[in-house]
């Protein structure tokens, strides 16, 4: 392709460096979609003839029927898809293959194609976000009402609702497609036409092969279109915001089906056995979503490390921003498919998770708030008075509401049997009725509004 200067060939090592092919065979629909918007603007702009431009077109239907059928041809020699593609355009419509290039270097095509590709993959990611979202306001509905320990310090905190727990992951999925919405924004705008750098002296019409390939707009420079890879950075920083989000939850389901928490049990079909304790059920799944977490962060890392330095414009460095890329939208979508599979095929076991909530003395908030409340008590005084109820419930192996009263008045007399009935984790959960509270009916209230911005209702 670029034989002309050069006495004689790479040698095996420069082919081995230099070759993209092996990966960057993933962008041939990309590719042949972004060739045959130029192919005809070039005939409409009279840069090439119409019969010219439909032989390339028919030839670039045909390439694409059999990569289709048979795959991308490797070919180290051809270097990229770019090559690859065109090469096999010449042998199948002659010197006319030839002329696909004007007005264009594989500086911009590249650029092109792998906007072309992150920004399905921003909408792959959107499809299974929203899928996950919608196995979570499921089981949200289901569990409006069920009481489970809320946590800090991983120590029984609250009681809160389990519903209230996974509406929390909605709204982490919520703000993680708006900024994979926010970043497909920035992307859609098309680099074909700014050639190797600097444009073109050919009259090409840049405004038709953008809307051709569904872009918003061309970029404004071409210096910018032909090394600006923030597009593919900021994919994978909503990329790996998402996988954070998604090891959390895992982690969560890790802890939760161990055996002395007991809250849940995973699906068997995202579960998987051990060799040689036959009791044992792993949470495999649950595990690799928290561990591609950091393989999507090492992307991420890896890319921007790739871009920092690099003088304007095209640099060959450049052409390691495809492996990062494809691996972690392989990885998010792998993840996100299996997170949902768990949360829609989760047991929960909400007589355990309650147990657990009455058995840490969740309620104690509960009691110095009562102390606030109907005895007029300040809240630093009330905390403290709670805190002596704790710990002679905690001396008598009792729970704060099997406390006797008389025990509970000698701790402070202002305390009277009235205080029971905010002792109970029901009441407790119930009273939480600020707005993005974990009271049951704020819980419904949340869902519904989530139902309806889902599209369920
Ligand atoms: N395979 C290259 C890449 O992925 C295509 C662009 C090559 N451009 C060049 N001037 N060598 O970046």
């Amino acid at each position: 392709m670029w034989g002309g200067r050069f006495a004689g060939g790479p040698s095996a090592i420069m082919r081995e460096i230099n070759a993209s092919i092996p990966f960057d065979k993933a962008l041939w629909r990309q590719d042949i979609a972004a060739s045959k918007a130029h192919a005809a603007m070039l005939a409409q702009q009279g840069i090439v003839s119409a019969a010219d431009a439909a032989a390339i077109a028919a030839g670039l239907e045909t390439i694409a029927g059999e990569y289709a059928a048979h795959g991308v041809p490797e070919n180290w020699d051809l270097e990229d898809i770019h090559m690859v593609t065109e090469s096999r355009l010449a042998e199948l419509i002659g010197a006319t293959a030839g002329r696909l290039h004007t007005a264009r270097s594989r500086n911009d095509q590249v650029a092109t194609d792998f906007r072309l590709w992150v920004r399905d993959a921003i909408d792959g990611a959107e499809a299974g976000l929203k899928a996950l979202q919608i196995a979570l306001v499921t089981r949200a509905d289901e569990h409006a009402a069920s009481i489970m320990p809320g946590f800090t310090h991983l120590q029984v905190a609250q009681p809160v609702t389990l519903g209230h727990h996974l509406m929390a992951y909605y709204e982490m999925l919520q703000r993680d497609r708006s900024r994979f919405a926010d970043c497909r924004v920035r992307l859609n705008q098309s680099p074909l036409g700014s050639a190797a750098l600097a444009g073109t002296g050919f009259p090409i019409d840049r405004d038709i092969t953008a809307r051709a390939l569904g872009f918003d707009a061309p970029t404004r420079n071409s210096l910018d279109g032909v090394s600006d890879r923030d597009f593919a950075i900021e994919y994978l920083t909503s990329a790996a915001q998402c996988a954070l989000h998604l090891s959390r939850l895992a982690e969560e389901l890790i802890i939760w089906a161990s055996q002395p928490f007991g809250f849940v049990t995973l699906p068997d079909s995202l579960s998987t056995g051990s060799s040689i304790m036959p009791q044992k059920k792993n949470p495999d799944a649950a595990e690799l979503v928290r561990g591609h977490s950091g393989r999507i962060v090492g992307a991420l890392t890896s890319l921007m490390v790739t871009m920092k330095g690099l003088p304007l414009a095209y640099s060959k460095d450049m052409q390691d921003d495809k492996v990062p890329v494809f691996e972690a939208a392989g990885l998010l979508d792998l993840c996100l498919a299996a997170m949902t599979g768990m949360i829609a095929g989760a047991t929960f076991r909400t007589t355990r998770m309650r147990a657990a909530a009455e058995l840490g003395y969740a309620t104690a908030t509960d009691l110095a708030d009562w102390l606030v409340r109907q005895a007029g008590i300040p809240f630093r005084e009330a905390h403290h008075i709670t805190g002596a109820a704790v710990k002679l419930a905690e001396s008598c192996g009792l729970s704060l509401d099997a406390v006797p009263l008389t025990d509970l008045q000698a701790i402070d007399p202002r305390i009277d049997e009235r205080v029971f009935a905010a002792l109970s984790v029901d009441a407790s959960v119930a009273s939480r009725a600020s707005y993005g509270g974990t009271a049951p009916d704020q819980v419904k209230a949340r869902v519904a509004e989530a139902r309806l911005a889902l599209g369920l209702e």
